[in-house]
């Protein structure tokens, strides 16, 4: 059975996608801990699954490095196998990927290298392009420049705000998301092979 500690900064609605599958019998993974840089709604997600949380506020810390520090000892306490970004809205330092890498994976809405960083939807409206899409990618030391485990393309639509555009993103990041964490936990997808540069740091 593969562990997850599952990163979130807001709603968390694709960790409850991925605490929904991960709750049936027969799904290969579990999560077993919920983290987050901030008081987020969503860790009402994990308390209604009975998962428990870990805060480690950003805004506590004098530096990024010393957040980084502090969120790796207290995930070192779960011994995750593989640590999921779902929305966690911060840079991790580099000696936190570094311990974790390639275990690391990270949902992205846009179809990368398209659109990367924190405004991944919003930048896709900007550009005026006619579709978009969503992908799960390894997580190294850039900003959403790592592996691409899945993607697949959403199509913008006359009229999108980036709230529409983005309700329709979500549900395919959480199918993409869901299968490629049921492919770690078979062993159909190496990690280390799709990272090799990671695994070897
Ligand atoms: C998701 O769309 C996720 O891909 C995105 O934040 C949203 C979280 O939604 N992450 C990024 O943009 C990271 N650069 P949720 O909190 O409802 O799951």
């Amino acid at each position: 059975m593969l562990t997850l500690a599952v990163l979130i900064s807001g709603a968390g609605s694709n960790l409850r996608a991925l605490l929904e599958a991960t709750h049936e019998a027969d799904f290969p993974a579990r999560v077993i801990v919920v983290g987050a840089d901030r008081q987020a709604d969503g860790f009402a997600h994990a308390e209604a699954f009975g998962i428990p949380t870990l805060l480690v506020p950003f805004h506590d810390f004098e530096s990024r490095e010393e957040w980084g520090a502090e969120l790796h000892a207290q995930l070192s306490v779960w011994q995750p196998d593989l640590l999921v970004l779902s929305g966690l809205m911060r840079l991790l330092p580099a000696p936190f990927v570094d311990a974790w890498a390639p275990r690391i994976i990270n949902t992205h809405p846009a179809y990368l290298p398209e659109f990367p960083g924190a405004h991944g939807v919003r930048d896709a409206l900007a550009a005026g392009v006619d579709q978009t899409g969503a992908s799960v990618i390894v997580v190294d030391g850039g900003v959403d420049t790592g592996p691409i485990l899945a993607q697949e393309r959403v199509a913008v639509l006359p009229g999108d705000t980036e709230h529409t555009l983005h309700d329709r993103i979500k549900p395919v990041e959480r199918r993409l998301l869901i299968d490629v964490v049921r492919r770690i936990a078979q062993g159909d997808l190496d990690l280390s092979a799709a990272a090799p540069t990671a695994s070897s740091r």
